[in-house]
């Protein structure tokens, strides 16, 4: 069986996500998304969506795989994937930017164990779409409609208003 790992936050799910997850499942037997729900300080105060959220959102969205599932991961990305015995984790590459962080991030999780790192890509459709431009769009009142999925596009004009009301 030969089993990959998407890691991220997905702070929210894109369609440039969705674009990679599909195009890993016709390249593995199984996709995990691994959802990082570690409560650094420096991580989980700057979310819009809980780890639970995250999740759902994920879970629905990959729906029509039958080969991708979800789940939340604490700790290293490497513990994780010798946990679930998965060979390769990848990753989207959506420019030069990408590539330097992803290719210092690749090499020390091949120091740390033997898994590949595989780099898909991005559709040119989607590489100018990320979760925090998607969330500073949104909430400025862009419209981000046809990069997130639409139950996602409705969740995020609800937690926006609700931060705007202060609740
Ligand atoms: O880029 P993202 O979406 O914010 O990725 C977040 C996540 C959780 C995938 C990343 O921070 C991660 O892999 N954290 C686990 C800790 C780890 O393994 N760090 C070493 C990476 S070389």
């Amino acid at each position: 069986m030969r089993r990959a790992v998407c890691p991220g936050s997905f702070d929210p799910v894109t369609n440039g996500h969705l674009d990679i997850f599909g195009r890993a499942a016709a390249l593995f037997d199984e996709v995990v998304v691994a959802v990082g729900v570690n409560k650094s300080k420096s991580t989980s105060s700057n979310r819009l969506f809980g780890a639970d959220e995250r999740m759902e959102m994920l879970t629905e969205a990959v729906a029509p795989w039958g080969n991708v599932r979800v789940q939340g991961f604490t700790g290293l990305v490497t513990d994780f994937c010798r946990e679930i015995d998965a060979q390769a984790i990848v990753k989207g590459l959506r420019g030069s930017g990408d590539y330097d962080y992803e290719l210092q991030m690749a090499q020390m999780n091949a120091h740390l164990t033997e898994v590949e790192t595989v780099f898909l890509m991005t559709d040119p459709s989607m590489s100018f779409v990320s979760s925090s431009l998607v969330k500073e769009v949104a909430s400025f009142g862009g419209d981000v409609s046809g990069l997130v999925p639409d139950a996602v596009l409705q969740r995020l004009t609800t937690r926006i208003e609700e931060r705007r009301a202060g609740s």
